[in-house]
């Protein structure tokens, strides 16, 4: 089933509905939309609009709208599976198989499901901002804008237990689907039902095409757990969306995405200038998520808290971004616990600066490490040499070993020279080469299977046979 939704994204991605739309009839440019006149009902001034960057149309006379799935099943009369095979067709997606009567019901059931979030989310919204909640009251203490409210959607769920679920059942929607959505929960014990979120200030989650799939709500005070997200459910993967990319993906810059932990930590820096965000949905990053950033931009700066889960937050993450070909560097946040902070504490130029003086990963993790040895000690040092070693011989590119070499060298008072053949960088000739190689892959062999005693002899003997300065001072 995900590969038929991936398969829809994929070609909602590519058929852009401004090229689809202007395939069909005429529309032109007008400001930041387009405009024609309707195919849907017979007018003389065109009140049709089409947004390139929302990849919606309608119709202000007749009030059709939707997206270019929508337009085609309109325009060429045919139901939604029937749109989605000419768009594939369009931009060459082979849809190789039949859909069943099962997926298409599964199909009829997401956009069910997603038109119940956009509902749950305007209600949500409706609150916060149409009478006195405590909700508002609490946005408004963390410095958010009503335009950035706005922006983002946040609302804020009633301190009732059925509001929601009232609301949506008067709009015609069924208990069960509510229920299968995450939105209503039911007690089987006692058979009653109940709205999943109460007195909390809403996040509403949106897919990258600006859906909504699920929403995060936190709590006003300090009680926990301090959020609560939806759970998963048919149209909700926490481990394939991000939450903002619908947002920042329109905001790109130097092919490069900020990675930060916490919804109000996006916000907050989009609320201050910095745009290109994303923020993974309570869980750590996962490979499906980095491939999903793969696809809007080749650099990502982690920006995570700095505290010790942080830290360990950020080791993880850089390994998953460079499985998906991701080029990866880490922002400081100094003496701020988390990005939020950091902006209202240094403002955008301070966050700016931050960016640019933001690390290569490799360093990073060479600084982590350092953290764990006392340089003091000669055994500590050679150590973190060792490590920091089999660090520097992952890396692909042999001036990136080279400059990290330096670096191990001017942390460690080691020559450069040592810490080059150690790394495996070419020095003299090519049988030195090979030898270093060569001695590299049995120390490396000797050290799976000996405990870290022998390893660090035998690291201590190789330094002394390669490092006249060693050999002397012992
Ligand atoms: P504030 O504390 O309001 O500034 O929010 P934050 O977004 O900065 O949150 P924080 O840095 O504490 O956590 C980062 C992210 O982890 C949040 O945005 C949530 O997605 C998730 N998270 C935090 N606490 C919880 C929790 O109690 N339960 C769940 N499921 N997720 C949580
Ligand atoms: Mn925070």
């Amino acid at each position: 089933m995900n590969d038929l939704k991936d398969i829809i994204e994929e070609i909602k991605s590519r058929c852009d509905i401004v090229d689809v739309i202007s395939d069909y009839m005429h529309i032109e440019k007008s400001g930041s939309n387009y405009t024609g006149l309707c195919p849907f009902h017979t007018e003389k001034t065109g009140s049709f609009m089409v947004s390139k960057s929302k990849q919606i149309y309608k119709c202000f006379g007749c009030n059709a709208g939707g997206d270019v799935i929508s337009f085609v099943m309109r325009w060429e009369n045919v139901d939604f599976m029937e749109a989605v095979k000419i768009l594939a067709k369009r931009c060459g997606i082979t849809l190789n198989r039949n859909i069943s009567e099962e997926e298409r019901q599964k199909i009829q059931e997401i956009n069910k499901f997603r038109e119940i979030h956009t509902e749950a989310a305007r209600f949500y919204f409706a609150n916060l901002l149409s009478r006195k909640n405590p909700g508002y009251e609490y946005l408004k203490k963390r410095g958010l804008s009503d335009k950035i409210i706005k922006k983002f959607g946040l609302g804020y769920s009633l301190n009732s237990w059925n509001s929601l679920m009232n609301h949506l059942l008067a709009k015609g929607y069924d208990k069960a689907d509510l229920v299968k959505c995450g939105l209503v929960t039911h007690k089987s014990e006692t058979n009653k039902y109940y709205d999943r979120f109460r007195n909390r200030v809403m996040f509403p989650i949106f897919n990258y095409n600006g859906k909504v799939i699920g929403f995060g709500g936190r709590v006003l005070d300090d009680s926990l757990p301090k959020y609560l997200n939806s759970p998963e459910t048919l149209i909700f993967n926490k481990r394939l969306n991000l939450y903002g990319l619908n947002i920042s993906k329109k905001s790109i810059k130097d092919d490069t995405l900020i990675l930060v932990e916490g919804y109000m930590d996006l916000i907050s820096l989009y609320q201050n200038n910095i745009e290109n965000v994303v923020a993974t949905l309570g869980t750590a990053l996962t490979i499906g998520q980095a491939k999903l950033i793969r696809k809007f931009a080749k650099n990502v700066i982690i920006s995570y808290d700095s505290d010790q889960a942080g830290q360990n937050a950020t080791l993880r993450a850089i390994d998953i971004l460079l499985q998906a070909d991701i080029k990866v560097k880490i922002l400081n946040l100094k003496d701020c616990k988390d990005p939020d902070d950091f902006i209202k504490k240094y403002g955008f130029e301070g966050y700016k600066k931050a960016i640019d003086e933001s690390d290569y990963y490799i360093k990073f993790k060479i600084d982590i490490l350092k953290n764990k040895y006392n340089l003091q000690n000669d055994t500590q040092k050679m150590s973190f040499v060792e490590e920091a070693t089999l660090l520097l011989r992952r890396l692909k590119s042999p001036i990136e070993k080279d400059l990290y070499a330096k670096y191990l060298s001017d942390l460690t008072n080691i020559s450069i020279e040592s810490i080059r053949a150690n790394v495996g960088i070419k020095v003299k000739n090519n049988y030195n080469n090979i030898k270093n190689n060569t001695n590299n892959r049995k120390i490396e062999q000797m050290s799976k299977i000996q405990n870290g005693y022998l390893k660090v002899e035998a690291k201590f003997i190789k330094l002394l046979m390669e490092n006249k300065n060693w050999r002397n001072s012992v």
